[in-house]
């Protein structure tokens, strides 16, 4: 099984929108997947559940030991499950940060969850936009990272602080536990548009990331946020848009990329 965590220290890039919508197209393309929200604030949930989840989610896993198949909800797309946040994934993640209850181990919290899942291919987690100490955890328990990248200014200066956390945290696990490195296996650039700006940082992007970053870009479209508000995934709301297009392609790219491929890239 494969895990990934969609992150990017930097709000608004994307990053449930593209959890959402590689969830979609990888089931689309045979692989079962269990969409893990990990931001208190539920958006990816959202995408699959216009009205909200439910209270019970993630949150009740790590604190009171709640199985998944009680937490995790099927979709409507078939071989998509959501497991939502629940109601105390910020209080979860303020414990995380202590040297009481969950603060002890906390960077294997996650890890030791994720051992326990069976019966999907593939687990994508999305994070939240802060550095929080569950974010940190998330790292130590994924085999990769895709990092979604909107091309506006200043947009590389957060990756690179991005990147060294990756670094370390690689290190770090291939030192104490039986865990490879942590791999970027993509970099996708989401919201691009004709402007100057959106072209100069999309080149900087691929200058920097050169093969990790998906040939095709996400263009900005209204598109994903009616989807959103519908709360279908654009690559099922609109298939055969642009931004639908760009879903499916970097998502059959990552797949056909392989972990273990995206090992040979990794950092470090
Ligand atoms: N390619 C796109 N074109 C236009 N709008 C987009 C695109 N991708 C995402 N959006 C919209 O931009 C907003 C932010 O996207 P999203 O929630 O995916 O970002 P995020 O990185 O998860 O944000 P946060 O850091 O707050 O969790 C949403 O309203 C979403 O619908
Ligand atoms: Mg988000």
């Amino acid at each position: 099984m494969r895990s990934v965590a969609v992150t990017n220290a930097k709000g608004g890039v994307g990053k449930s929108t593209s959890a959402i919508n590689f969830a979609a197209a990888l089931a689309e393309q045979g692989h079962r997947t269990l969409l893990v929200d990990a931001d208190p604030s539920g958006n990816a949930t959202l995408g699959y559940f216009p009205t909200g989840g439910s209270i019970i989610g993630l949150a009740d896993m790590l604190l009171d030991g709640v199985p998944l198949a009680e937490a995790a909800l099927a979709t409507d797309i078939p071989g998509v499950d959501v497991l939502p946040p629940g109601d105390r994934l910020g209080v979860c993640s303020d414990q995380m940060g202590s040297s009481q209850g969950l603060g002890q181990g906390r960077e294997f919290r996650i890890r030791r969850l994720l051992k326990g899942v069976i019966g999907y291919d593939l687990v994508i987690l999305d994070t939240s936009p802060v550095q929080t100490p569950l974010n940190v955890a998330i790292l130590y328990a994924v085999s990769e990272v895709l990092i979604p990248i909107d091309p506006c200014v200043a947009a590389l200066a957060g990756v690179r602080a991005l990147e060294v956390l990756i670094r370390n945290v690689s290190e770090f696990r291939q030192e104490f536990t039986d865990s490879g490195p942590l791999a970027i296996s993509g970099v996708l650039i989401t919201r691009a548009d004709r402007t100057l700006v959106s072209r100069q940082v999309e080149a900087e992007v691929r200058a920097y990331f050169g093969p990790l970053v998906y040939q095709r870009v996400v263009p900005a479209s209204v598109k994903f946020r009616e989807a959103y508000a519908r709360g279908i995934p654009l690559v099922k709301y609109d298939p055969y848009g642009g931004g639908a297009q760009a879903y499916l392609e970097a998502a059959e790219v990552f797949w056909n990329r392989g972990a273990d491929s995206a090992n040979q890239l990794a950092v470090g």
